[in-house]
Formats: C-alpha cells, structure tokens, sequence
C-alpha cells in the first residue's frame, strides 16, 4: 500500500476496476466493512483518509476529531488497501472554494436541518474525491443514512460515471453502532447510548410483524430513548430514501433514523427498508463479532 497526497498519484497508480472509500481516518470495523468490501470488487482499492473542514459547523468537534495516520495505514493496508489518499488541507483546497453544491429538499430535514451547511460540505468533498480519482464504485455506509441519499443524488444530478454502493451498519456486540465519536463516551453515557439501537431494533421487529406506520414506528424508538435519562433525542423519524422527506406510512424504501446527543456527544443511527410490492425486506446492520480493532489497538 501506498500513501499519496495528490489525485494526479492516485490516479498514476490506479487500474482496473477501481474502488473508492472515503473516510475521515480513525478507521474502526464499520469503515472497515467498507474496504473489505471494495476488495472484493475491485482490482485497486483506494481509501482517502481527509478530516474535511467544510463539513463541521463552529459548534462541531473539528478540533478534537481524532487523527492518527500512522494507525490508519496500518489497518487500511490489513483490510486490501492499495492506495491510501491522505491530502492536506492545502492539497484539497489550494484555493477558497467558489463552487457550493447545494443538493436542496433532501438536506432540509434531520443532520442538514441540525447542522446548516454540513451536507456543502460533504457534497463539495466527496465530488472532488469521485471527479478527481474516477472510481468505478464508491462505498458509503448506509449509518449515515441521509449522508448515502445526499451522495447518490449527487451523482446522479452530475452525471457521474460512478456506482454508490451503500454498505450495512457494523455495530457493537451490544448493538451500539460503530462511530468515532464513540470513545468520547463515559461508561454511564456508553450504557445509555444502547438505547437508540435497542429502540430501531425494535422497530424493525415491529416492521417485520407488519406495522407499517411512521408515526408508530417513531413511538418506539422515541419511548426506548425515553428510558434513558442521559440521552437528549434530537429527533426520530421514518423518511423516504429516495426524497429524505418525512413518511408516513411504509411504501417504498426508507430508512427509520435517530440523532440524540449524550452529553457532549452526538450520535445518529438508523435500520434501513427496502419495499417490494407487500415485502419489506430490513437491514439492522451487523453486529461484530470478534473483538473490534478499537479494544485490539
Ligand atoms: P466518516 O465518518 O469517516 O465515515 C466514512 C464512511 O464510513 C461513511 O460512508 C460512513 O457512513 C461509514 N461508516 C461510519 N460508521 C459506520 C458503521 N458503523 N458501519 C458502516 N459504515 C460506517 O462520513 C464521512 O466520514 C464523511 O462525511 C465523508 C463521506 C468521508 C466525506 O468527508
């Protein structure tokens, strides 16, 4: 594996079928998934590692988002990849940006609604990173669930040679959903965080029963989070994948989506549906079941 600062090596070193995963480093098992994934589709696996300013607002964790390189060079190139594309600031953005994309309707709600400008951001990124490495796929995992809608729009509506490939959820033996924002959590903050998975795999359950209703659906993650005095829900609600707009009832495919805050942390979660005629066929994600490369470290 080599690691490059430039699209112009990425692409010199590039061949074949290429597969692209975009990544913020501080890789764990779900960014891993993601690039076992590319592996076996891809004849060069590229994975950049870029902590991409653009996306934080002033009130978000830019200064304390973890890096470590060194570490992500070492599990990326375990995982199959070839290319390890790590820019600096300066290399992604040489010059101010005058180019905003801007992907409307489906960043109103939820993560766009509670963090403006956030969806620019990564639009304007992950863009640069599919116009500038031309992968054959891209994979994305579908934990951030809006993030996937945004980004599968985006390139349809630029015409974009690229497959999005979207990627199930990797969670914790307890059901916690992997994030990097997870090691900010204390022990009493990381019990009550198993609330929101607990809440969506019921809900699912609940789909897989034949309830088909937003608004019930919505009820059951709403009073597991209740339980949990520690956790502040921001919102719950059912949407549409294609449009990211609120559902009210379970028609066609979406995905049932959480954010609450703990402490000073925040986290988001969701199960993913996809509707065929009567059959709603449900993702929950994938619990690990080795030890997560987090406690190995
Ligand atoms: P980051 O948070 O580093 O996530 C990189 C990719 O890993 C995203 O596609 C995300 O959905 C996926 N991912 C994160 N946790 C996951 C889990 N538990 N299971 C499966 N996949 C998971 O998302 C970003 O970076 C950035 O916004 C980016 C797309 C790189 C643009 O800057």
């Amino acid at each position: 594996m080599i690691t490059v600062r430039s699209f112009e090596e990425v692409r010199a070193a590039s061949s074949g079928r290429i597969g692209l995963v975009p990544t913020m480093g501080a890789l764990h098992d779900g960014h891993l998934r993601l690039l076992r994934t590319a592996r076996a589709e891809s004849d060069t696996v590229v994975v950049s590692v870029f902590v991409n300013p653009l996306q934080f607002g002033p009130d978000d964790d830019l200064d304390r988002y973890p890096r470590d390189l060194a570490r992500d060079q070492g599990l990326a190139m375990e995982a199959g990849a070839d290319i390890l594309f790590a820019p600096e600031v300066v290399d992604m953005y040489p010059t101010d940006s005058h180019t905003h994309l801007t992907i409307s309707k489906l960043t109103d709600n939820f993560e766009g609604a509670h963090r403006p400008g956030h969806f620019e951001g990564v639009a304007l990124v992950v863009a640069k990173l599919l116009i500038g490495i031309r992968p054959t796929r891209a994979y994305f995992g579908r934990k951030d669930a809006q993030q996937l809608s945004v980004i599968r729009r985006l390139a349809i509506d630029l015409s974009l040679p690229v497959e999005i490939i979207g990627v199930s959820t990797v969670r914790e033996p307890d059901g916690l959903a992997l994030s990097s924002r997870n090691q900010f959590l204390g022990p009493d903050q990381r019990r009550a965080a198993t609330a929101l998975s607990r809440g969506l795999l019921a809900a699912a359950s609940a789909v897989e029963d034949g309830e088909r209703h937003g608004p019930h659906l919505e009820e059951i993650v709403a009073e597991e989070a209740g339980t949990e005095a520690l956790l502040e829900l921001e919102y719950v609600a059912l949407a549409d994948a294609a449009t990211v707009q609120p559902l009210g009832e379970l028609t066609t495919d979406a995905f049932l989506a959480v954010a609450a805050r703990v402490g000073e942390t925040r986290l988001i979660d969701n199960v993913a549906f996809s509707v065929d005629s009567d059959t709603v066929t449900v993702d929950r994600g994938e619990l690990l079941s080795g030890p997560s490369v987090l406690e190995e470290a």
